[in-house]
């Protein structure tokens, strides 16, 4: 129970990476506000069910009013946020294919959700995690794509690619506040909107299993651990970090 009195809010945990580590963050005994667009309120249902304090709020992270009003509802639950964790993305329905076939709509889109939404949602928590007094832990979600360089979704590694910068930027801002700032970077996981896109067949999986140490599919319980860890006190001294949870793919 090595979470027990924190409160963490989770964003794009409807469903997916997000909402894996919503219960695993539980049964570490903290409390879940749950921020997403689709399945806020049924999630945070299964959260309370596990014997936490949980809450469903509905909330567009690249939507500025949005995300004001979404954490003053978050701090309902317990008067306070200590983890943050920027899971919510575009990415299971986005475009792929050759760069010059993005569209401007679709790249303001992947910035806006990705980037932008990432932004906001630390500009509004960070000031009340100061307030606090007790520091706190931003866990950014980027991408294994980032590191590599992987073609066919410009617009996604480079807001990823963005998200590791942010990080490191943001661990420097905010250390003397005792607020630590690190990203988790998976591989190709097997998450519920990579299973709802459709379209992996086992020659594409064979491919991700073969760039790997360990050669094998990626499971969002790979990564809860990862990020676990980083909400915790045990992580107190790590900060501006990128860890790739991939089975060995990306070595950094
Ligand atoms: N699954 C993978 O292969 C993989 C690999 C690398 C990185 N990631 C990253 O992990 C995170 C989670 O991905 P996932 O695979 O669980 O995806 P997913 O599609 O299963 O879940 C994403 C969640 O984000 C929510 N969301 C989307 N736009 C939102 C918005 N504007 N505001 C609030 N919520 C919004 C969706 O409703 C959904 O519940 C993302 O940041 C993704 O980029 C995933």
């Amino acid at each position: 129970m090595r979470l027990k009195g924190k409160t963490a809010l989770i964003t794009g945990a409807g469903q997916g990476l997000g909402f894996a580590f919503a219960k695993r963050l539980a049964e570490d005994g903290a409390d879940v506000v749950i921020a997403d667009i689709a399945k806020a309120q049924e999630s945070a249902l299964k959260i309370k069910a596990m014997g936490v304090r949980s809450l469903g709020v509905t909330m567009d992270v690249s939507n500025e009013g949005d995300v004001e009003r979404g954490v003053a509802e978050a701090i309902g639950l317990t008067g306070r946020i200590d983890i943050l964790i920027n899971n919510a993305a575009f990415f299971a329905t986005m475009t792929h294919g050759p760069f010059e076939n993005i569209g401007v709509v679709e790249w303001n889109r992947m910035m806006s959700v990705n980037v932008l939404g990432t932004y906001l949602t630390c500009r509004e928590i960070v000031p009340r995690m100061r307030r606090q007094g007790t520091g706190g832990r931003i866990i950014n979600m980027a991408s294994g794509t980032a590191l590599k360089g992987v073609p066919g979704a410009l617009h996604y590694v480079a807001s990823k690619g963005a998200i590791i910068s942010l990080t490191r930027s943001l661990a420097r801002e905010l250390g003397k506040d005792n607020i630590t700032v690190n990203a988790i970077a998976p591989g190709l996981t097997l998450s519920d909107g990579v299973i709802q896109r459709g379209g992996l067949d086992q020659e594409r999986l064979e491919a991700q299993r073969r760039t790997r140490a360990i050669p094998r599919d990626e499971k969002p319980e790979d990564l809860v651990g990862a990020a676990a860890f980083l909400a915790s006190d045990e992580a107190g001294f790590m900060t501006g970090q990128t860890l790739a949870v991939d089975g060995g793919s990306a070595m950094l």
